[in-house]
C-alpha cells in the first residue's frame, strides 16, 4: 500500500511566480512534491490587485527614487492565502530581517502552520503591511537581492530536506544532530588519485572506528580555521579535545 504523507503547506507570494517553476518540479524539490510531502501554493500578487491597470507600486511618500508595493494586493493575497490554508505564519523576506540559520530551519519545518512567503520586489512593501501581517521577518545574508524569491528558494530548500521522509531522512536527522555546528568533513570518491592526488590513506583502509575519528577531526579542524566564530559556539565533547591535541 502507498504511504499518504500530510503535506508542510507553503503559499508563496510574488509578483513573479514564474521564477519557481523550475525550483519546484526539479530534482530533490519535485519528488518532495510529487510525493506529497510538501503542498507549495503560487500566489500571484497582481491578481489581487484592485487597479483596473493591475498596477501593484506606487511612488514613494516623501520622494526618492524607486516604487513601492502598494499594501492593497499584498493584504489580499495574504488573507487569501491564509483562508485557503486554513491559518498562516506569514515570513518577509528582506534584507532587515534576522539572518536564517540551520535552527531557524528546524524551527519552519516543525511548524504546526502553513508558511506564507512574502517575497517585495522595487523598494520594498508599505510598512503597513509588516506592522499587520508579518509574524517574522527573515534575510538570507547581509547583501541585497533584486526582491524576495531567490530567498524564498533557500528557504523552502532548507526546510524541504528537514521534512521527516524526505529521501529516507529519519536516520541522516539525527546523524546532521550531532554533527551541527560543524562543517563537514572532506570528501572523497573514485579515482583513488587524481592528477596525483591521493586519496587520505585512512579513508581505504576500511577500519570504521578510526575513519569516524578522522572525519570527526577534520569537521572539528575546517570549523575552527575557517569559521571561529561558530567554533567557539561549539561544545566540544571530551573525545574532541583529545582528538584536537593529536592524542586519539
Ligand atoms: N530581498 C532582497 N535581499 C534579500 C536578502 N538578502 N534576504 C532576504 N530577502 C531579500
Amino acid at each position: 500500500m502507498d504511504v499518504v504523507y500530510i503535506p508542510m503547506k507553503i503559499a508563496v507570494l510574488t509578483i513573479f511566480p514564474e521564477i519557481f517553476d523550475g525550483f519546484i518540479s526539479t530534482s530533490l524539490m519535485g519528488k518532495a512534491v510529487q510525493d506529497g510531502l510538501l503542498d507549495i501554493q503560487l500566489v500571484d500578487i497582481r491578481n489581487y490587485t484592485a487597479d483596473k491597470h493591475f498596477k501593484v507600486d506606487d511612488v514613494p511618500y516623501g520622494g526618492g527614487a524607486g516604487m513601492v508595493m502598494t499594501p492593497q494586493p499584498v493584504e489580499a493575497a495574504i488573507k487569501a492565502a491564509t483562508e485557503a490554508s486554513g491559518g498562516g505564519y506569514v515570513i518577509h523576506l528582506t534584507p532587515q530581517g534576522e539572518l536564517l540559520t540551520q535552527k531557524t530551519l528546524r524551527e519552519f519545518a516543525t511548524m504546526d502552520k502553513p508558511l506564507i512567503l512574502l517575497n517585495g520586489r522595487y523598494e520594498g512593501i508599505d510598512e503597513r503591511i509588516r506592522e499587520l501581517y508579518v509574524h517574522r521577518e527573515i534575510s538570507i545574508g547581509d547583501y541585497v537581492l533584486n526582491g524576495g524569491e531567490v530567498a524564498s528558494m533557500v528557504l523552502m530548500e532548507g526546510v524541504c530536506r528537514l521534512l521527516p521522509n524526505f529521501m529516507g531522512n529519519n536516520e541522516s536527522i539525527s546523524d546532521e544532530s550531532h554533527t551541527a555546528g560543524l562543517l563537514e568533513y572532506p570528501h572523497y570518491t573514485r579515482p583513488a588519485e587524481f592528477n596525483g592526488l591521493k586519496v587520505p590513506e585512512i579513508l581505504l583502509s576500511g577500519h570504521h572506528e578510526n575513519i569516524r575519528k578522522w572525519r570527526r577531526k577534520m569537521s572539528l579542524l575546517r570549523t575552527r580555521e575557517r569559521r571561529p566564530d561558530l567554533f567557539e559556539q561549539f561544545s566540544l565533547t571530551d573525545e574532541d579535545r583529545k582528538l584536537l591535541k593529536g592524542l586519539e
